[in-house]
């Protein structure tokens, strides 16, 4: 007993040194922070609160104003930029700032380093799929790395906006549907950029966007309104980003949409009451690209002015390009409408986060790196093969996968040789000569000799439709061949930001192709390049299989050539569903029951939640991914059948390979509060876990869910979980069928 107490007493001594640690840390940062503060001008102050852009023209917005930059920066006028490609021009301007202005403080740089920084992972909805939240946390580790070298302090990463709509292009940079699977993963992120030292030289500050519920824009519309209960907004749109603030995120980019009716980025409960008090962020918070300014356009604001007074007063940090704070911030403070006092604390939260990123102890850290070296390295380019091909799903297969060795493939369309594509939105510093394309890879799998290939049609921001002559090209290596790969989808431009679509289907030229291959007889393999859900039931009806390629990154063509070659097993599973129609958005697994639920999903039905003319399950449920083995789940129990509120729920449940085929499931547990005090989803995700298995092997997993994880948001915002009773099931997707129950007392 004697040596459990001292055990304890030292482990809460350590605990107890860690947090006292990090408070001195803290305290020492906000020390040196007022030090500079008291030396400051006023119009400095401001300076520190702009963020600038040194390229001309529309960068990922509308140009904010034109200021002369170098200026700026001797008369300590503009503290950040964001989107300098080169460690060489970050180095000139923050010896400037250091060396040529008044006070020398240190700029921070910020970039959109989303998914990879020179080596380019697959987009972030992709990369969730693999469900492997290590490959997704040292995805960041390795973008954090490259970033460093590259001059890079900040990434504007992750965005944790969840969406339950595909017509939004954006999609592809989230987690997808789920609050529990999103919260995990942006978490991992966070950890991977930030590590737990800032000012190390693999680190990077990281970005919580887009706050908040941007994903939520009506229609799918991107920057449009989002007006939702402050109860959904909690139970589902809040979780991911309370997760990346938990883990330590320092920065928090505001949305460009208006939520309960006020812009994100002049919305003081938004970003005072909910975002400091209540969740005890204390760290900056930026604007995204010219939205305090746009803030005259939603019609909240009379003129910048009035802009900057709403943002300022909402506790903005960092005008992102719109010049507003630099321009009026001294005049608001004279007329006594801003307080110098909030100036200075907003300031403060910015340098604070510099001094935590070791800028003023080396401004010249990040960008100074031997640059020979310093991006794709080996071993960074296999695991980003690796990643890609865990984060692939394989929606059908008639047994046309894997290929045999030695066959002669006709390999057809606008994605299967084009290294920028595979890139997606969102690439970062990274460069399409990198790229190793599915062309290239299924030569080099296969041999050459054994790769007819044809592009056939046009797809991207510039050149789309039919080759001429495309399709009798595509036919005649087609009928060439044993197998044809069509590579079908939409571009990495349809990716990302202001990219939404009122349709979701295969561009009618590539359908055409399809059409035409399908005349020929020959076994037809879909590779579906998106960034996005997509209504793929005609693709799906009219060939043999269907692999989900995503936008894979640098490293897709290999991470093809491993799947359907049989050299790896498929093993993603959706985090997004794949509506059988876009006019069933929003179609999500963790709906409602409502009080007249359709009798079946799979087909229309009148007198209740349905459709008369079409069925509500989508074509693809949350969770589903198919394998080249066999995964049965047998034997669930529940080993706690009662927990005390405060414990923790055990099941366990045994997993069989019964394929041929060594090869990994996602084991995924949902569970559905049967009663509660608000109507709650039919099913919730509350655990998964990724297994290996040899073909024939059976693991027994067991899943343990604290009753903290059933917390949800009751009528007073109270956010806790309630004793009742739950039905739990396990399975390889949202339908799993074993299902249990357990109660919590
Ligand atoms: C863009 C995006 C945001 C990005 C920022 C800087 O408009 O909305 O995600 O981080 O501007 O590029």
């Amino acid at each position: 007993m004697k040596r459990f107490l001292l055990a304890l007493t030292t482990f809460a001594l350590v605990a107890g040194a860690v947090e006292a640690k990090t408070a001195n840390e803290e305290q020492e940062a906000i020390k040196f922070a007022n030090n500079i503060i008291k030396k400051m001008t006023l119009r400095e102050k401001f300076g520190q609160l702009e963020q600038f852009v040194t390229r001309k023209g529309v960068v990922t917005g509308p140009e904010g104003v034109k200021r002369d930059i170098e200026s700026a920066i001797r008369n300590g006028e503009v503290g950040s930029f964001l989107s300098i490609r080169k460690p060489e021009e970050a180095l000139r301007l923050q010896k400037m700032s250091v060396e040529e202005s008044r006070l020398g403080i240190p700029l921070i740089f910020g970039y959109d380093i989303i998914h990879g920084c020179k080596v380019i992972f697959p987009e972030n909805l992709a990369m969730a799929c693999s469900w492997n939240l290590e490959a997704v946390e040292r995805a960041a580790r390795v973008a954090a790395e490259e970033s460093v070298a590259a001059g890079i302090h900040w990434t504007f990463s992750p965005m944790c906006d969840i969406s339950v709509d595909p017509r939004w292009s954006r999609v592809s940079e989230g987690a997808g549907e789920d609050p529990y699977l999103g919260a995990k993963i942006a978490a991992a992120m966070v950890r991977g950029y930030q590590g737990d030292d800032l000012s190390s030289d693999k680190t990077i500050a990281a970005c919580v966007k887009h706050f908040a519920a941007y994903g939520a824009a009506q229609a799918g519309r991107d920057y449009n309104t989002v007006d939702m209960s402050e109860l959904m907004f909690r139970n589902l749109y809040l979780p991911p980003y309370k997760a990346a603030l938990d883990a330590g995120a320092v920065t928090v980019m505001s949305s460009f949409n208006d939520f309960h009716g006020v812009p994100a980025s002049g919305n003081k409960w938004l970003l005072y009451d909910l975002l400091r008090k209540e969740l005890g962020f204390k760290g900056f918070v930026v604007s995204d690209w010219n939205a305090v300014h746009e803030m005259i356009i939603h019609g909240v604001a009379a003129n910048g002015k009035d802009a900057a007074e709403l943002a300022l007063k909402a506790h903005l940090n960092m005008d992102m390009v719109g010049g507003d704070y630099i321009a009026y911030g001294e005049q608001l403070v004279k007329e006594g409408r801003i307080s110098e006092k909030l100036v200075d604390e907003l300031v403060r939260e910015v340098l604070v986060i510099k001094y935590r990123l070791g800028l003023f102890e080396d401004p010249y850290r990040y960008g100074s790196q031997k640059q020979e070296g310093a991006y794709y390295r080996p071993e960074h380019l296999a695991f980003a093969r690796n990643v890609a091909a865990e984060s692939m799903v394989l929606l059908k297969n008639n047994g046309v996968l894997p290929l045999q060795k030695g066959v002669k493939i006709a390999l057809i369309g606008p994605f299967a040789d084009s290294q920028i594509d595979q890139l997606g939105a969102w690439r970062g510093l990274g460069e399409k000569e990198h790229s190793i394309t599915i062309r290239t890879a299924l030569e080099e799998r296969f041999g050459k000799e054994n790769v007819l290939y044809t592009k056939a049609c046009e797809c991207g921001r510039y050149k789309n439709g039919l080759i001429e002559g495309g399709i009798e090209e595509a036919v005649k290596i087609a009928e060439q061949s044993d197998v044809i790969l069509l590579s079908m989808g939409l571009s990495g431009w349809h990716s990302g930001e202001s990219r939404s679509r009122a349709e979701i289907t295969v561009p009618a030229d590539q359908q055409q192709l399809l059409d035409a291959l399908k005349k020929t007889g020959k076994k037809i393999v879909v590779l579906l390049a998106t960034g996005r859900a997509m209504d793929i039931r005609n693709e799906v009806e009219k060939s043999d299989a269907v692999l989900l390629t995503w936008h894979g990154g640098t490293m897709e063509g290999p991470a093809v050539a491993d799947l359907v070659s049989g050299d790896k097993n498929p093993s993603g599973h959706l985090t997004m569903s794949f509506p059988y129609h876009v006019g069933q958005i929003p179609v999500h697994y963790n709906s409602k029951n409502t009080g007249r639920p359709a009798k079946s999903q799979f087909k229309a039905q009148g007198y209740s939640a349905s459709y008369v003319d079409m069925q509500n399950a989508p074509l693809f449920p949350f969770g589903y991914g198919l394998s080249y083995s066999e995964f049965e789940y047998s034997d669930l129990k529940v080993l706690t059948p009662t927990v005390e509120l405060g414990g923790v729920v055990k099941v366990s449940v045994k997993v069989t390979n019964k394929g041929k085929y060594d090869g990994d499931d996602v084991a995924q547990l949902y569970v559905h509060d049967i009663v509660a005090e608000t109507t709650r989803p039919v099913r919730e995700l509350k655990g998964f876990e990724r297994l290996s298995l040899k073909a024939g092997e059976s693991k027994v997993v067991t899943f343990e869910v604290p009753t903290s994880d059933l917390a949800y948001c009751h009528q007073d915002m109270s956010w806790k979980a309630d004793k009742g009773d739950f039905k739990v099931w396990v399975g390889a997707d949202s339908y799993a069928t074993l299902e249990g129950r357990f109660t919590i007392k």
